[in-house]
């Protein structure tokens, strides 16, 4: 993949080559919320890609999303009341199913036009699937194919999520996702005696694989002995697990780290809310035992590690401002051209209609970390 030892011009990374520039990819999955954060019988608000989303659960407990402007005169439906049945737009009382379909006009006789038969609101598909809301995101003015890719899914080891921690990266999703893939930071940005030291980088050689076309456009990194200097791992999971990583696009991570006794499974998620803020979810799950206490302990250090990332990440956007000439070495960058890549590749193949094709192919990559 992308194994062509480069002269020193082709280390600068081009224009081109970053150009996707935050583009936010659509017809694609993306991550909304955890399950727990949407009651039954409640709504809320949410914008994703810049298109505003009102997230229900109805009083069956089925999850439905809806556009949240008001077919009328654009008002925030989520502003108004759901009775677990349907949702009442704030401004005329004009009544939604959370299929969508208007069922009451206040202001019209019957004889006026429309009738509430006649409208409806725009919904997105939903899935939810291992305590996750995804939401579905159809090009600008497409309708939702018939067919829709998979769900992101983490392999099924433990029950149930244990813990979701979100934060909001002001920057485009393209920083937001290859500051957390970079490979090279976690001495410098995570410096801590439980994760990384300084003096603990050293030579690392990975073995990576194409995913498989069912899985989506990404890679995966190939199942491997735990990086020695992963003490959080080893004291978490009770020994040096075996890890697998996969990058699928538009912005999905799942890592799966395994001892003979446990398991644990981390999904990564990125969601544009506007082109210039990202909204980071980071999804863990474990057959651990203990996990109250073990939540209890995660969740801060969770919160730390992203806001850590978070801060590099805010550095670097600062920076690039001034427009400054950057480069992408190999081979701790190469994962970052995979995914400009791969996302110029989606990009192309929607342009022009055609299924996207994978360029990447299996290679081995070193670095020092
Ligand atoms: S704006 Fe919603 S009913 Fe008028
Ligand atoms: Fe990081």
């Amino acid at each position: 993949m992308d194994d062509t030892r480069p002269t020193l011009a082709s280390y600068t990374a081009p224009d081109e080559q970053l150009g996707v520039g935050g583009v936010m990819l659509r017809d694609a999955w993306y991550y909304a919320l955890p399950s727990s954060a949407l009651q039954r019988g409640h709504h809320l608000h949410k914008t994703l890609l810049g298109e505003p989303v009102l997230l229900g659960r109805d009083a069956d407990g089925k999850a439905f999303a809806l556009r949240d402007t008001c077919i009328h005169r654009g008002t925030l439906l989520s502003k108004g009341r759901f009775d677990g049945r349907e949702v009442e737009c704030p401004y005329h009382g004009w009544k939604f199913r959370t299929d969508g379909q208007c069922t009451l006009i206040p202001s019209q006789s019957p004889d006026q036009r429309p009738r509430p038969q006649d409208v409806r609101a725009q919904t997105f598909p939903l899935a939810e699937h291992q305590d996750n809301i995804w939401i579905y995101i159809p090009r600008t003015g497409a309708a939702v194919p018939a067919t829709l890719p998979p769900v992101p899914e983490v392999p099924a080891v433990a029950d149930r999520q244990q813990l979701h921690v979100s934060m909001i990266f002001d920057c485009n999703i393209d920083l937001a996702v290859i500051g957390l893939m970079d490979p090279a930071h976690g001495a410098f940005v995570h410096r801590s005696s439980l994760w990384r030291k300084e003096d603990s980088i050293h030579e690392k050689h990975k073995a990576f694989s194409p995913l498989p076309e069912s899985e989506g456009l990404g890679w995966r990194m190939d199942r491997h002995t735990a990086s020695r200097n992963s003490r959080a791992y080893r004291i978490f999971l009770g020994g040096a697990p075996e890890t697998e990583i996969s990058y699928r696009l538009p912005a999905v991570r799942i890592e799966h780290a395994r001892t003979p006794k446990y398991n644990y499974c981390g999904l990564t998620a990125c969601t544009p809310i506007t082109p210039e803020r990202t909204e980071v979810h980071h999804v863990m799950y474990w057959d651990v035992p203990g996990a109250p206490l073990l939540r209890s302990i995660m969740r801060p250090l969770a919160h730390r590690f992203i806001d850590q990332d978070r801060r590099a990440v805010m550095m670097m956007v600062e920076g690039m401002s001034f427009h400054p000439p950057t480069m992408l070495v190999q081979d701790a960058d190469t994962q970052t051209r995979w995914y400009y890549r791969l996302k110029r590749e989606a990009l192309a193949a929607q342009t022009k209609g055609r299924p996207a094709r994978n360029p990447l192919a299996p290679v081995t990559l070193s670095w020092r970390s």
